[in-house]
């Protein structure tokens, strides 16, 4: 059932958009008197001769009193200050007062999104998932392929929450690498200030599979330069609080946004390939997160695309590292088949060995031990402002 807002009569082609069983209501306040009657309503509608600012209102005491019921606003018109305003609010969606289609759309994704929040919002109470940051300062290791088949295996069909988030702001391949259409992103979080809570970012995420949740890297060129680097902590605290995992994609560089999430992470994936100059890059990586402190007890190294023709082993990059590789795992040509077909090769191929190497790694080093490692070696690192002792902006250095 669908709750609709008009203070006219409606027309009938939005009561047939809206479907069977929509009630009615000429004002907000006879709204909330319904929404007592129907504690299990998730949906209302309001319409475009109610004011923005009347509806953000509802939508603001809705977001603490009733919060998995989604706000969706028909506007007379659209425009980019009234979405910033209305995504503050938590009103989910504002469609144009000609688009049925769009309304219909609307209307099935906060219903969808209420469904996916209904657990998290309950679970925020008590749990904390884990966040796992994965990075390699030489392009092209594979950070992208590893953070999506990490994803997919932490998911595990459905047995756990996961989200992933792709802070390659710039340059996100994330939402093309599993052929997601991006909707809201990242910088969309930005408009929520201070009010962000697992309704708001629940609204940003793009579904994979139920249960696989991804928030993507902007689109628009710019964008990237808009998400101020502390709205990073904020988003994987409350991500926290909603998934069991949530798998941060980086880009291949130091800078703000990194050292936030390598700060808010209980493990640090590190990756390289076995190549001369992935190898010296991530040595360099290795010494600066010494010298800022991170522990190494959080942290893993994994070997990309191990090839026994390539001339370096697992044992020279160990070597060269100074430190143990936690995985290897092979370099094939169906990682990147898969990739380009937008699917993990952890989800289609549970039994190719690559995702057996990633299936191994995650039981090994991500497993329930995590958190308890986690605390232990955190207690024990001194606490350092991380990005201004960098001294580096929000772009950092991209190394490729
Ligand atoms: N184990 C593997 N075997 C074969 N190909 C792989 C493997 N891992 C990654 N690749 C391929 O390597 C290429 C680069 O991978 P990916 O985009 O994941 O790297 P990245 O580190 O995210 O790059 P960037 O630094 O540009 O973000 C892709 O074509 C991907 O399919
Ligand atoms: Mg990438």
């Amino acid at each position: 059932m669908t709750i609709l807002c008009s203070p006219s009569q409606p027309s009938d082609e939005l009561i047939a958009a809206l479907g069977a069983g929509v009630l009615p209501a000429p004002t907000l306040s006879r709204v909330r008197e319904l929404l007592e009657q129907l504690p299990t309503e998730r949906l209302v509608v309001v319409g475009p001769e109610v004011g923005l600012d009347e509806a953000a209102g509802f939508a603001i005491d809705l977001r603490l009193t009733r919060p998995l019921v989604g706000v969706v606003a028909i506007r007379p018109e659209l425009d980019v200050e009234a979405y910033a305003y209305a995504m503050q609010a938590g009103i989910r969606e504002l469609v144009a007062v000609a688009d049925l289609p769009g309304l219909v759309e609307a209307c099935q994704r906060s219903q969808r999104l209420s469904e996916s929040i209904l657990l998290p919002v309950e679970a925020a109470a008590g749990s904390e998932g884990k966040v796992i940051t994965i990075f390699s300062s030489k392009g092209g290791c594979g950070k992208t392929t590893l953070a999506t088949n990490l994803a997919a295996t932490l998911h595990d069909k459905g047995a756990r929450r996961v989200c992933l988030v792709d802070l390659d702001l710039a340059f996100g391949d994330v939402a093309i690498s599993l052929q997601l259409e991006p909707r809201r992103t990242l910088v969309d979080a930005v408009a929520m200030g201070e009010n962000m809570d697992a309704t708001g970012v629940a609204g940003l995420l793009t579904t994979f599979r139920p249960g696989l949740e991804c928030l993507l890297a902007p689109v628009e060129p710019g964008d990237a330069e808009k998400v101020p680097a502390a709205v990073i902590d904020d988003l994987l605290a409350v991500l926290r609080g909603m998934f069991d995992y949530v798998v941060v994609d980086t880009p291949p560089q130091f800078n703000e946004h990194v050292l936030r999430a390598l700060d808010g992470s209980d493990h640090h994936v590190l990756l390289t390939n076995p190549d001369m100059a992935a190898v010296k890059n991530l040595r360099l990586t290795l010494d600066m997160l010494d010298l800022l402190s991170y522990p190494r007890a959080t942290r893993s190294i994994i070997l990309n695309r191990e090839d026994d023709r390539v001339g370096i082993t697992a044992g020279d990059v160990e070597q060269a590292l100074r430190s143990q590789i936690a995985a290897r795992i092979p370099n094939n040509l169906e990682v990147v088949a898969a990739f380009n077909r937008g699917v993990p090769i952890a989800a289609e191929k549970p039994s190719h060995r690559v995702s057996e190497a990633i299936r191994k790694f995650s039981a090994q080093c991500l497993d329930g031990s995590l958190a308890a490692r986690t605390r232990a070696a955190k207690a024990q690192a001194p606490k350092k402002p991380r990005g201004r002792w960098l001294g580096v902006g929000a772009r950092g250095v991209r190394n490729a």
